[in-house]
């Protein structure tokens, strides 16, 4: 028997709206995003209710929340949807196009590496429209649990998760401090010789605060005063004037630096630390995304042969 979801009552477009709004929560950003006026938006939400006979929202005062049979239809869609973007691509390589979607998750010490890369690929690709979402270890993580992008690069591969990680480059963390700062004089610093200075450090969730704390406890040393700030360039701007010290990638370092930041010569460092090409074991890889994949290796590993 043919359930509802097969018959004409339910539409793509409507699936495709309740996704949009689904993921911002929100009919007024859904109908911004897809050029959509208020009223019809809510109005296939309606028809697309009544169709399945289930609600997927709920609001409560102001907010919209998905209830659990709307989670459930959230992720068959996205399903739905994937297979219908490889379907396009697979279309799309049989007419010798190259066209799709490239959808990428990256952690935000990445962004000094992904962005360049993808320029070229880009540029010998023009068909492809590319996603790039930045943010800290714990968003990406959540994004690659909830199987979102084609393709995450990660410091600290989650391995709790059932991913393939393969390795990129290195990605060294460093202390940093202003070029005028005394401690900027001495050609060798001890941990201890940092003491007095303020650390800023950025947010639980970040996978650079994880390995600069697991560093810290592998040599038994302490965290003296603390500041939080939740973005490598503001951590930059803020060492700049002089509210700190700070433990950052080498490459937020040198990418568009003031130049007048410097790499403290801390004995112990830096924390070797590297960037992994994450994704699910098992992810069937669109064609574009396996493209993009080889793009980056053999870029990163110039010794890699292209393939034929
Ligand atoms: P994050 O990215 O500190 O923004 O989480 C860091 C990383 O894991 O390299």
């Amino acid at each position: 028997m043919k359930t509802r979801l097969h018959t004409r009552q339910t539409t793509f477009r409507q699936l495709e709206i309740f996704k949009a709004v689904a993921e911002r929560l929100s009919v007024t950003e859904a109908a911004h995003a897809l050029h959509l006026a208020q009223p019809t938006v809510s109005t296939q939400l309606a028809k697309l209710s009544e169709a399945l006979g289930v609600q997927p929202f709920e609001q409560i005062g102001k907010r919209l929340y998905l209830t659990d049979v709307g989670e459930e239809l959230l992720a068959s869609t996205r399903e739905l949807f994937d297979v219908l973007d490889r379907l396009e691509m697979r279309l799309a390589q049989r007419a010798g196009l190259s066209i799709g979607r490239l959808r990428l998750g990256v952690v935000t010490t990445a962004k000094y590496l992904v962005p360049a890369l993808l320029g070229p690929f880009c540029k010998a690709h023009p068909q492809v429209e590319v996603e790039l979402q930045v943010g800290n270890r714990a968003d990406i993580r959540q994004r690659l649990q909830a199987n979102l992008d084609d393709l995450y690069v990660f410091s600290h591969p989650p391995h709790e998760l059932d991913i393939e990680a393969q390795w990129l480059t290195d990605n060294p963390l460093v202390v940093i401090a202003p070029q005028d700062h005394p401690l900027a004089r001495r050609r060798r610093l001890r941990w201890t010789d940092l003491a007095g200075e303020r650390l800023l450090m950025r947010e639980p969730g970040s996978g650079t605060r994880h390995a600069i704390e697991r560093h810290l406890a592998q040599q038994g040393w302490a965290l003296g005063r603390t500041l939080t700030i939740a973005s490598n360039e503001a951590i930059k701007e803020a060492v700049l004037s002089g509210l700190g010290l700070a433990i950052l990638s080498r490459h937020a370092l040198t990418h568009m630096a003031p130049g007048n930041l410097v790499e403290l010569p801390v004995q112990g460092f830096p924390i070797p630390n590297s960037w992994y090409l994450v994704t699910p074991r098992g992810k069937q890889s669109s064609p574009i995304a396996l493209a993009f994949r080889e793009h980056l290796l053999v870029a990163l590993n110039p010794r890699r042969s292209q393939p034929a």
